[in-house]
């Protein structure tokens, strides 16, 4: 069976222009995940990974190439994806619980429903008792989780997730591997994640694409085979030790395998 595809985007190509330098970021990016598909982006620091999520959320216009939802032609429109950003943007002046509702407000849940929504989330990512508090009493990984739950509530069937869990401790992050992967096996939104780790792109993902440095293309893209729902197991096999290498040399030698 052929999946639809959720996401496609073809021919992405990105320069910016500094200092009137112009620099190409992006050479050629094609990627799609499909209907359900759990999909991570890894490569080198500065390849551009955010900035192609930033391109999918409409927040940077791309220098050609398309990107399209559901087939439709959606490059540079805002508002249709569920993003959370690298960098947490929660608002200062809002308490924790205001902070995860901004998405569900702006898409016109009620504000006492979307508050309950809050307080019923907070206490299992570990922040019951802060929902009143300002983002400035929390951590950087508080903060991360925050921003991490207002993508998962916002209802859009894309989440777009940049490195949402790189500021955590390896507990927390294995507690929170875990839990979106049960939540995503539930409600199989289409997912594109952003991740620094091999490890953590093989236990989630369906597929892996892996970058090159810039200008970035995509040097391979490899499949993962272990089934679903996908028991943490499956890390400590020597298959996935192999993967692990594959993916590993991959970036090294940093030649398009087609
Ligand atoms: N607004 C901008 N103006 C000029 N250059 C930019 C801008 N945004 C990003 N860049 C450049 O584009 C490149 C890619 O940046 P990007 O943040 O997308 O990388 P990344 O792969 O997400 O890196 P990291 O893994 O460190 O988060 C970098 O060289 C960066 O300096
Ligand atoms: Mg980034």
């Amino acid at each position: 069976m052929t999946l639809h595809n959720k996401l496609v985007l073809e021919h992405i190509q990105k320069s910016f222009v500094d200092k009137r330098q112009t620099e190409l970021v992006l050479q050629d990016i094609s990627l799609h995940v499909a209907q359900g598909e759990f999909v991570s982006l890894i490569g080198p620091s500065g390849s551009g990974k955010s900035t192609i999520l930033q391109i999918i959320g409409g927040l940077v216009e791309p220098s050609a190439g398309s990107v399209r939802l559901d087939d439709q032609d959606v490059t540079g429109k805002r508002g249709l994806i569920s993003y959370m950003p690298q960098a947490d943007c929660l608002f200062p002046w809002r308490t924790i619980e205001e902070n995860v509702i901004t998405a569900l407000e702006v898409a016109g849940v009620n504000r006492d429903q979307a508050l309950k929504q809050a307080r019923e989330w907070l206490p299992r990512i570990g922040l019951g008792g802060y929902e009143k508090k300002l983002p400035q009493v929390l951590s950087g990984g508080m903060r991360q989780r925050v921003s991490f739950l207002r993508a998962l509530l916002s209802e859009q069937e894309l989440m777009c997730l940049d490195e949402p869990f790189g500021a955590l401790d390896a507990l927390t992050r294995l507690d929170m591997q875990k839990w979106l992967l049960s939540i995503w096996e539930q409600d199989q939104r289409s997912v594109l994640f952003v991740t620094h780790s091999i490890e953590e792109a093989l236990y989630l993902s369906d597929r892996i694409y892996v970058l090159s440095e810039k200008p970035t293309l995509i040097l391979q893209e490899f499949q993962v085979p272990w089934a679903r729902p996908r028991d943490s197991a499956v890390t400590l096999s020597p298959a996935f030790q192999e993967m692990k290498q594959a993916i590993y040399s991959s970036m090294q030698r940093g030649q398009v395998v087609s």
